[in-house]
């Protein structure tokens, strides 16, 4: 029923849409779905690279069956470990009790830890290759893109990259599954979404690890998520998003997150807007974050160099939704941006006060002093929002 979908000469996709789960690790919305892919390597061994989310184990096997025919599988390469990637293997031992499982030291211990597997376990380095028939596989550890365990597969002869969650994106594979069988303008903001979210803390151990690749010839990229990138255009500005990103460079335009009750604190977010727009900058984003969720306003603040907050005081501290989009952005390493921050408060500015500290936490040096109102925006509020919007433009060089 299933006719295979092959990617290459003898690599084959057999991974699964998921439509239905609302939350990625129950924290992240999926509007657009998401691929937990997998692949199978048709050489005189035959070798699976990671499984799928059990829930679609079922689907899983019967694609895996419709490739394999009356071959069994020789070896399990497991490059992340992470339950949705992870979470058929044990289903797949049953089915294929030969199976040999191909990680690090990392991968056996979760392996023992999440499914009691601690034999036919075969431990690799960094650097290690394995002999597979015709063609090699070539293991890189890249630990902490973003689990401790993490690791890439390169099969020699195809010059393929089994990236694990690296380059990968939200999004179902809705018909193509490679870049030369889709449009691919639907993933790259999903991308950054994945990318800030999920692995932005890690910015330097991606460096890391594309500094080990930077010497790889890479013709194709096969991730856990997402379309399978194989046009050289596509690779390269995979690639230069995820350096850009892991190196918290970003493009020219402002994100203005706020966090009011009655309007005024958005009225002031629209002032500072139109100035920096009257000035020159064409990228603005304004978020508010009753309404944004905090995954995208994250993506948006990875994407800008320029990021100004704004927050409404509540019970004495800053209005609750700031206080989340602070906390993430503290965990999440973000460097080098452009930084303004306004407040308002009717008797106590507690909003400040943690605006001032969060700017302190993250050794972003204020372009402008920050703006403040009490109770309502007055001329005064008002000519010192216009001065940070004109303040901004002039930091993102407009
Ligand atoms: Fe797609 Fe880190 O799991």
């Amino acid at each position: 029923m299933y006719k295979p979908k092959q990617i290459s000469d003898n690599v084959y996709y057999v991974g699964v849409n998921d439509r239905d789960t609302a939350l990625f690790e129950n924290l992240w919305p999926l509007p657009k779905g998401v691929s937990y892919n997998s692949y199978l390597i048709m050489d005189e061994k035959v070798v699976l690279i990671d499984t799928v989310d059990i829930n679609f184990a079922d689907l899983f096997f019967k694609k895996v069956g419709a490739v394999l025919g009356d071959k069994t599988i020789d070896y399990l390469v497991v490059n992340h470990m992470e339950p949705d990637h992870s979470g058929s293997i044990e289903l797949l031992l049953m089915k294929y009790p030969n199976i040999k499982i191909v990680g690090n030291k990392r991968t056996a211990e979760m392996l023992e830890g999440y499914y009691g597997i601690t034999e036919n376990v075969i431990i690799i380095e960094d650097g290690d290759e394995l002999n597979i028939g015709v063609d090699d596989l070539k293991f890189y550890l890249t630990p902490m893109v973003h689990w401790p365990e993490t690791m890439m597969t390169y099969l020699q002869g195809s010059k393929t990259l089994f990236s694990a969650d690296a380059f990968g994106t939200f999004g179902s594979l809705d018909g193509g599954v490679m870049d030369s069988e889709l449009n691919p303008d639907k993933y790259w903001n999903e991308m950054v979404r994945y990318y800030s979210n999920i692995v932005g803390k890690f910015g330097t151990s991606v460096q890391a690890a594309l500094k080990k690749l930077s010497d790889v010839h890479i013709n194709t990229i096969c991730s856990t998520h997402g379309p399978v990138w194989t046009l050289a255009e596509n690779i390269d500005k995979v690639l230069s998003l995820y350096n850009k990103l892991s190196s918290y460079d970003a493009d020219n335009g402002l994100v203005i997150v706020y966090g009011g009750m009655y309007g005024n604190t958005e009225q002031m977010a629209d002032v500072i807007a139109s100035a920096a727009a009257e000035h020159g900058v064409r990228d603005i984003v304004v978020h508010n974050t009753s309404k944004s969720h905090i995954s995208d306003i994250i993506s948006d603040i990875f994407k800008y160099k320029g990021l100004i907050i704004g927050s409404a005081t509540y019970n004495n501290k800053a209005n609750p939704g700031i206080d989340a989009v602070m906390s993430a952005l503290k965990n999440s390493g973000l460097k080098n941006r452009h930084f303004a921050y306004f407040s308002g408060h009717t008797w106590a500015d507690g909003a400040k006060r943690e605006l001032k500290a969060f700017a302190e936490a993250m050794k972003f040096e204020p372009i402008c002093e920050p703006a403040e109102m009490k109770q309502s925006i007055c001329q005064t509020a008002s000519d010192s929002a216009r001065v940070m919007g004109k303040a901004m433009a002039e930091a993102l060089g407009c």
